[in-house]
């Protein structure tokens, strides 16, 4: 029997305009929570990603690693200490934050997605001059400000068919390796792409008031609630970066559960979506 409710011919056929629209327009994905560490997610969201690049949909990837980056300095007895939420990093850590994000976690997402033939390809912020940053402030360290974005090298890999998948490391004019904040890496990337979609998956139904979810957040809107507190701590990167890159011509931010099976395909080919749109007024 198959199930009257949902008939996998109307769910096809729902997605068919938003395929239509986006077709050739670029979307910047950055991968946090639980989709860096649940086995079941990792594989849905390598599988969704591959699935949008098919369809003709320039996909590039930004992704942290908070977690493991702790869990390996902890291994190397390096200590880990956080300033207003961001990692102080010095000469060692900075280390550990390229070996983990440039190395491990990097290659393991795009190991994922090419099992499902979707051309990823992983680079740093190093390679090619990808992220060029300056020192954020003396207070964090080898925490670096990104203050250009090698484009035209991101665009060359999606002509040629594949799937940028990007370690935020940054370098600045001396060659000094800096570690970014990967929300925070993600809105220049989109901006500098002229990224339709910059979607950020996360550990929780979206950006909430109240303990209720906005769906429609406005510019105005966001920036009171920062300033309220309503908006805090992880949320913050994600929202102040959302806006900038607005301003900078990204044409929507969607933070979105990444708890959710398949969430980046729900948000994306539904009519009703999941998660928060953030949009300039
Ligand atoms: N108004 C808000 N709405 C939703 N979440 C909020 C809000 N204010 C603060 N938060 C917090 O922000 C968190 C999301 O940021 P967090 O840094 O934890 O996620 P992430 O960046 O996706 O994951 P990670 O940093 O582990 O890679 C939420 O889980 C919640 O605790
Ligand atoms: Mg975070």
């Amino acid at each position: 029997m198959t199930n009257p409710i949902f008939r996998k011919e109307d769910v096809l056929i729902e997605a068919l305009p938003y395929i239509q629209q986006f077709e050739g327009a670029t979307f910047v994905i950055k991968y946090g929570g639980a989709v860096m560490h649940d086995e079941a997610l990792k594989s849905m969201v390598a599988q969704d990603v591959t699935l949008l690049r098919k369809i003709g949909i320039e996909v590039v990837v930004v992704h942290g690693g908070g977690k493991e980056i702790t869990s390996f300095a902890e291994k190397l007895d390096i200590e880990t200490k956080f300033v207003n939420g961001q990692r102080y990093t010095d000469e060692k850590m900075r280390d550990v934050v390229q070996m983990v994000l440039g190395g491990l976690i990097n290659k393991d997402i795009v190991r994922r997605i090419n099992v499902h033939g979707g051309r990823a390809v992983g680079v740093s912020g190093i390679d090619a001059n990808l992220i060029k940053v300056k020192k954020h402030n003396d207070d964090l360290g080898l925490v670096g400000e990104v203050t250009e974005v090698n484009a035209a090298f991101i665009k060359n890999l999606l002509k040629d068919g594949y799937l940028p998948v990007i370690a935020p490391i940054g370098v600045d004019d001396e060659g000094t390796v800096y570690n970014v904040n990967a929300d925070i890496a993600a809105g220049p990337i989109a901006a500098s792409l002229d990224a339709a979609k910059l979607v950020y998956l996360t550990d929780t139904e979206g950006v909430k008031a109240n303990g209720s979810l906005i769906s429609h957040l406005t510019q105005s809107t966001a920036e009171n609630h920062i300033k309220e507190g309503i908006i805090s701590g992880g949320m913050i990167p994600k929202v102040e970066s959302a806006l900038a890159s607005l301003e900078s011509g990204v044409q929507k931010v969607h933070i979105i559960d990444g708890r959710v099976p398949h969430a980046l395909l729900l948000e994306i080919f539904t009519k009703e979506g999941i998660g928060t749109e953030i949009v300039s007024e």
